[in-house]
């Protein structure tokens, strides 16, 4: 066997414990799935402020910026998209030993891959967020022209259209923005995340 990889860690000894005690807060990861438009990068940046303001450290892993690098090599087939969810845990589960609390913005269509990061990055330090907006309002908002495009029959497996999103089952928060203002769904999100973290 001689491809046979042999991998030894080594340990460090500067550990997440004294990195939370230095920092005076948990680290987490904040996992957001909703439709493409529902708001989740909107609401990233409000919560990135709020959490950024009151010396929490905090980032964003953002579904666009992160498939113009990481991702690169995939698309939106069902298997490329498990792929990516994939990678995105791996890299929060880093970001948790780290000390900081980590914001995905990902669509995240399908329970079995959210079931699938929580199990890489281990369920005590997933909050689950459900960015809920009927498909007809984020198909109305159209930030991005895309759904207009997926309607034509112009992109295919776009999610929602030519792709499933199922919801998530039991998310620790789900928050409306298609009834609530963005601001009203940060706060909440934002009180939830300090509870989570003391
Ligand atoms: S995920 O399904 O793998 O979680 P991700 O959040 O990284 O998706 O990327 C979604 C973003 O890619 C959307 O916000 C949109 O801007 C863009 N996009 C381009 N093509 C598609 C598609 N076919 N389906 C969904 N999003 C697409």
């Amino acid at each position: 066997m001689k491809n046979e990889k042999i991998l030894l860690q080594h340990t460090f000894e500067i550990t997440r414990a004294h990195r939370q005690a230095r920092y005076g807060h948990r680290s987490l990861v904040v996992w957001m799935t909703g439709l493409s438009g529902s708001g989740k990068s909107t609401l990233a940046n409000e919560v990135l402020k709020l959490l950024h303001q009151a010396s929490i450290k905090v980032y964003v892993l953002d579904g666009d910026s992160i498939r113009s690098g990481i991702g690169r090599d995939l698309g939106f087939s069902l298997s490329d998209r498990t792929e990516n969810i994939r990678r995105i845990a791996e890299i929060a589960k880093l970001f948790v030993d780290a000390g900081t609390v980590v914001i995905t913005s990902l669509i995240s269509p399908i329970e079995h891959d959210r079931q699938m990061a929580r199990q890489i990055i281990g369920s005590e330090d997933v909050v689950e967020v459900y960015v809920e907006c009927p498909l007809a309002v984020c198909a109305d908002r159209d930030v991005k022209g895309l759904y207009k495009k997926a309607f034509a029959g112009e992109l295919d497996n776009f999610t929602g259209v030519g792709s499933p999103y199922e919801p998530p089952a039991h998310p620790d928060i789900t928050v409306h923005t298609a009834e609530h203002a963005i601001h009203d769904c940060a706060n909440s999100l934002f009180k939830h995340i300090l509870e989570r973290i003391a």
